[in-house]
């Protein structure tokens, strides 16, 4: 096991410009450049420029963490004046947060000394993380490999969502991945802050909003603006999402004279699409509405708020006879139209407030000012439709990372979707992007894994040119990100081996990793038909531990090609050798099972693992004979293996697959 698997890691491992530095998000142009800049306990920067107080802490993050990583006692641990620091940034002017930002950066790294030039503190910001990326060591110490770069983003709208309600994700959480965000230049925080499972934020004007709507589980108004500074330090823009008129039950606990139905509510604790949604006939709706978000526009200072508008199944309207009515009088022919009109005022407000409104794919309609902004979630169609409208508009659909789908699926998914023919004028529409880490399967524990590494692919596709898009080269820097976001304390690898001690103790901890190194949960809402989830089901087992992206799998699955296209003595060494631990390992995971209940229903997975590995071996041995029954027989095992259990996938079956079928 152990050589087998410090084999397949030291695959990714690169020795500096062997091969290209692991930059992600790629830059718009790279050059190499003779030498190096050495970086000793005299390293200094200097900052040229208007007063930034932001970027002077972000200088100063920036030192510490390359102290952090070469262990380096460097002496000045703040920037320091004078135009002979080893780093000269220098930069125009501090810059507001809107879709104007200039983010643009250039770098020159020679041995003298480096250079970071940007019109904006912002910019200067994106260019100390493609430092930090290039920071390399080798025998004589550490070093900034010499190129020049000049960079900027491909969009302006390189957002992630958090979801903070379904499952509850206080401040660290927020406030860690804002800097991993920042790492890989992402600039929009949308934070989905209501919903049917919990309303997140302190109103001081509707109070029994968070009080009876959350279990005590929402942000203060004082720990919003400490979001939003937090953020905007980072040059990243905080956008609030109050999902209307449904998604809304939590709000109706306090305030059920909104709903369009009758109360008592209770918080929702289970998920899908509720009932519960906001009465859009009445006129204290409106009332309440504009007193509200103008409480919310306070604490948010950014230009636009998202109004949801998604999943409103309109039950609650039809079976209200008033509503009906209203309809009626209105001249509204379906709830379609209704949601229109409910549209149309809420926009109206949030232009008072000087807001463009936000909201998802549902809401697009031509009642709507052409000032609002679609974000596309159910297809690529209505972004192709709303851009050509003329609305402004952003991608999700293909974005969404609670669905555990591979990096190299969203990596493959552009924002401006292949074969759309959208218009010259249309293209100009396309904001960008989001990625969603909607919250009914994650915890505080687990959230950094289902977003991290992933969204730095995500982020790549926002920032880099369309044509860098080779999935290999992005999953090798992924891995090298993946350990450089752990320095900001992202708990993405971390709790990979936590959850797995709390499970077995942590004497076994390398016998559970075997299997679960393989394994990766199930994709899409699969996991909802699987088993009922509910707010407060555990989120601790091993579809929880197993990684989006199983990359010991993907390196085995990558010898065995390797293996069959140029038949490596060593690598099929390496490949026996790796069959022969999962073997070993099943009689190992049939003990654990005895004494830990919890991992029994994967020892299925280790039963197919191990059977399917004894298969390759037999496939690999000379002495065997690889019949007709024997592979019928293998083929059969082979598709008992690939079957879901426990709500996990084993990914090594496609490589053992191909051992056994090059055999005859
Ligand atoms: C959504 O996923 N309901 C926007």
């Amino acid at each position: 096991m152990r050589t087998a698997t410090v084999f397949l890691l030291c695959l990714v491992v690169f020795t500096a410009r062997a091969q290209p530095p692991a930059l992600m998000p790629w830059p718009q142009e790279i050059a190499e450049a003779a030498g190096n800049f050495s970086v000793n306990e005299d390293f200094t920067v200097s900052l040229s420029g208007p007063a930034s107080n932001r970027l002077s802490a972000y200088a100063t993050r920036f030192i510490s963490r390359v102290a952090g990583r070469t262990g380096l006692f460097i002496t000045q641990w703040r920037p320091v004046a004078g135009d002979s620091a080893g780093l000269q940034i220098s930069y125009n002017k501090v810059a507001a947060l809107n879709l104007q930002t200039d983010e643009s950066y250039q770098l020159n790294i020679a041995p003298s000394g480096m250079v970071l030039q940007a019109n904006t503190d912002v910019g200067a910001m994106r260019g100390l993380e493609t430092l930090l990326q290039l920071l390399s060591s080798n025998a004589a110490g550490y070093y900034f490999a010499g190129y020049t770069i000049k960079d900027s983003p491909r969009f302006v709208w390189r957002g992630l969502l958090l979801d903070v309600c379904r499952h509850w994700l206080p401040m660290e959480v927020v406030l860690r991945n804002l800097d991993a965000m920042a790492a890989v230049k992402m600039n929009v925080l949308h934070l989905h802050l209501t919903e049917d499972q919990g309303f997140r934020i302190e109103s001081k004007v509707y109070p029994k909003l968070h009080e009876m709507g959350s279990d005590g589980n929402y942000f203060t108004q004082e720990e919003i603006r400490k979001i939003v500074a937090y953020a905007a330090a980072r040059g990243i823009r905080v956008v609030p999402e109050f999902d209307i008129p449904g998604h809304t039950t939590s709000w109706f606990v306090g305030y059920p004279e909104l709903a369009a139905a009758p109360g008592p509510y209770e918080i929702a604790r289970k998920y899908g699409v509720h009932n519960p949604t906001i009465d859009p006939t009445k006129e204290y709706t409106y009332v309440f509405l504009e007193k509200f978000l103008t409480e919310m526009a306070g604490l948010f200072p950014d230009g636009f708020m998202h109004i949801g508008g998604d999943e409103n199944n309109g039950k609650q309207w039809n079976a209200n006879a008033g509503i009906t009515k209203f309809k009626e009088n209105q001249g509204l022919a379906s709830n379609h139209e209704l949601q229109a009109y409910f549209n149309v005022k809420v926009a109206a407000i949030l232009t008072q407030l000087n807001k463009r409104m936000v909201g998802w794919d549902e809401i697009l309609d031509e009642d709507l000012p052409r000032s609002i902004v679609i974000q596309s979630w159910r297809g690529k169609q209505a972004l192709i439709d709303a851009a050509e409208a003329g609305y402004d508009v952003l991608l999700s659909n293909g974005y969404y990372i609670d669905l555990v789908q591979p990096a190299a699926y969203h990596y493959q998914n552009d924002p401006i979707p292949a074969g759309s023919g959208l218009s010259a004028e249309a293209l100009q529409h396309v904001l960008g992007g989001e990625a969603t880490m909607w919250a009914e399967l994650v915890s505080p524990e687990t959230v950094d894994s289902r977003i991290w590494p992933r969204t730095a692919a995500i982020a790549e596709r926002f920032w880099s040119p369309a044509g860098r898009n080779d999935t290999d080269d992005m999953y090798q820097r992924l891995q090298i990100v993946s350990v450089q976001l752990e320095e900001l304390g992202l708990l993405h690898r971390k709790n990979y081996a936590m959850m797995m001690r709390r499970l077995v103790g942590e004497e076994n901890v390398p016998t559970l990793k075997t299997l679960i190194d393989v394994l990766e949960p199930i994709e899409g809402y699969k996991r909802h038909r699987a088993r009922k989830y509910r707010t407060w089901s555990p989120l601790t087992r091993v579809p929880d531990i197993a990684q989006p992206d199983a990359f010991v799998a993907m390196a085995f699955n990558k010898l065995v090609d390797d293996y069959l296209a140029n038949g490596s003595q060593l690598a099929k060494k390496q490949i026996k050798e790796q069959l022969l631990v999962w073997v070993e390992n099943h009689k190992q995971m049939r003990q654990l099972a005895n004494k830990y209940p919890a991992i029994k229903e994967i020892l299925p997975l280790s039963e197919g693992l191990s059977g399917i590995a004894v298969l390759g071996m037999q496939a690999l041995s000379s002495t065997k004979a690889h019949d007709a029954a024997w592979h019928q027989s293998a083929d059969r095992m082979l598709a008992d293996a690939a079957k879901p259990r426990a709500e996990c996938e084993l990914k090594v079956v496609t490589g053992i697959a191909k051992i056994v079928a090059a055999v005859n």
